[in-house]
């Protein structure tokens, strides 16, 4: 016990002189320093630094408005209504993340990350020796500009229009987007009016098209053409065999996306969730029904897959077929009554063969073989005399 003890006093006594040893303080320095940015009123931003020093120093964020009768003052994790959140870590140096949301015109200025491992930095009395080092990063919040998105169909085309009302920054080109993926872009055009022409349907081309417009930060804009659900079944008519699972699947690829998805058997009986032999499951864009142990009597037939979403219904029919077990059976039946027949035929056909050769030999005189023997050895005695 006391031996144990003493053990661990040494260990720690060498781990406290170690630290000395190799500790030597070094003031704070950073690392990584925030980065100036512009932003769209409402947007957030988000400011990182970084420091080093022993011991690990503490970090502080700082800010001053643009305002010339403003002041510094710190922010705390929670400050200006919640819309300021701080997270810093303290491992093997110090980082800090501050993020702003729901920016506005006020929050334009210097904010300020300041580090410092000097024992007293908190020490009210003695803050003039204090060091803290600082590092500035600048915001500034622009007024976030309308865009105003519509569109119109006409002879199988969809034009999509943006238009953006007078921006404080300098357009410098435009482009239009799909989801990820980029449909159209005009660079150094510097219109506020723009159009995107698709050709087909609004039943073909529903979605969220985005325009974006190249000003310094950008402005995006959306145009949303929305449709009831367009269903279509993966199959539209399905097989199964009687006692297996039947899955019949439909699905909706149009925006807005589905809300509910409900299933009907051809007498418009709403098909229930987990009765009898019944499971759904829907996932967004696609439902699935699943029957188990078909039954040729109770479940052929068409069943319907109704999707709704906020612009009304839309349905696809599936119909299914339930063959009997022996049906599976068919095939292979088959394939051994076809086997059976040709051992027949071929059983025949040799049987008939030999008095016919014989006939042969007697004809033409120069048949190779006047042997009698079984067929076995009368092939071998052919390949030698190929040979
Ligand atoms: C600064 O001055 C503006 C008017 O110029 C006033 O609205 C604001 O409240 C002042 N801010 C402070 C912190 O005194
Ligand atoms: C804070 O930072 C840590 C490490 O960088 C990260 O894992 C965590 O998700 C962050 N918390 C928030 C609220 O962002
Ligand atoms: C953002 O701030 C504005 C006022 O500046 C407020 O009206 C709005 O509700 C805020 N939005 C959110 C999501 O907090
Ligand atoms: C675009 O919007 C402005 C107002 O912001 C309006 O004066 C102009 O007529 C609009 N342009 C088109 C083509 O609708
Ligand atoms: C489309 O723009 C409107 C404002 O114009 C916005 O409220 C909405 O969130 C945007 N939708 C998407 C999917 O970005
Ligand atoms: C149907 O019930 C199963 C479990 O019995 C469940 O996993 C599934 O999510 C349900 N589907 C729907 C559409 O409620
Ligand atoms: C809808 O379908 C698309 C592609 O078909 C897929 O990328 C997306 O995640 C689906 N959405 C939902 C909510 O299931
Ligand atoms: C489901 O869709 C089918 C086919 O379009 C339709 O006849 C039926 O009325 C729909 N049922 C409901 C309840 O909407």
């Amino acid at each position: 016990m006391a031996a144990g003890a003493d053990v661990r006093c040494a260990v720690l006594a060498l781990l406290v002189l170690g630290l000395l040893a190799t500790g030597g303080d070094a003031t704070a320095g950073f690392i990584k320093s925030p980065l100036s940015q512009r932003r769209l009123t409402q947007d957030s931003v988000e400011l990182h630094c970084e420091a080093v020093g022993n011991p690990i120093p503490e970090i502080q964020w700082w800010f001053e408005g643009n305002e010339p009768n403003e002041t510094s003052a710190q922010l705390w994790d929670g400050a200006w209504q919640d819309r300021v959140k701080i997270n810093a870590t303290y491992n093997l140096h110090s980082t800090s993340t501050i993020y702003i949301a729901n920016l506005s015109s006020d929050d334009s200025g210097t904010y300020e990350c300041r580090a410092s491992n000097d024992p007293d930095r908190n020490h009210l009395s003695k803050s003039p020796k204090v060091k803290w080092i600082r590092s500035q990063a600048n915001v500034l919040v622009i007024e976030r500009p309308v865009i105003i998105g519509q569109y119109s169909s006409s002879a199988g085309k969809l034009i999509l229009s943006c238009n953006i009302s007078v921006s404080d920054t300098p357009i410098k080109g435009h482009k239009w987007m799909l989801g990820d993926k980029t449909l159209k872009v005009e660079e150094g055009s510097s219109a506020s009016y723009i159009t995107y022409t698709i050709e087909g349907n609004e039943e073909e081309h529903s979605g969220v098209y985005e325009c974006i417009y190249e000003t310094n930060p950008v402005a995006k804009g959306n145009v949303s053409v929305e449709v009831q659900p367009q269903v279509v079944a993966y199959k539209k008519s399905e097989h199964g065999n009687e006692g297996d699972t039947g899955v019949l699947t439909c699905k909706s690829l149009s925006y807005p996306p589905v809300k509910t998805w409900t299933w009907y058997k051809s007498d418009q009986t709403p098909v229930v969730n987990g009765s009898d032999r019944y499971i759904i499951k829907s996932t967004g864009n696609k439902t699935e029904l699943r029957i188990h142990k078909l039954s040729i009597e109770q479940d052929t037939g068409d069943y319907y897959c109704n999707a709704t979403n906020s612009w009304g219904p839309g349905s696809a029919t599936v119909n299914l077929r339930v063959r009997s077990r022996l049906a599976a059976l068919w095939p292979f039946l088959g394939i051994v009554a076809e086997v059976l027949v040709l051992v027949t035929i071929i059983f025949i056909y040799e049987k008939r063969r030999k008095p016919d050769e014989v006939l042969d030999d007697d004809d033409g005189g120069s048949a190779p073989l006047k042997s009698n023997a079984t067929n076995h050895k009368d092939k071998n005695v052919r390949q030698r005399n190929a040979n």
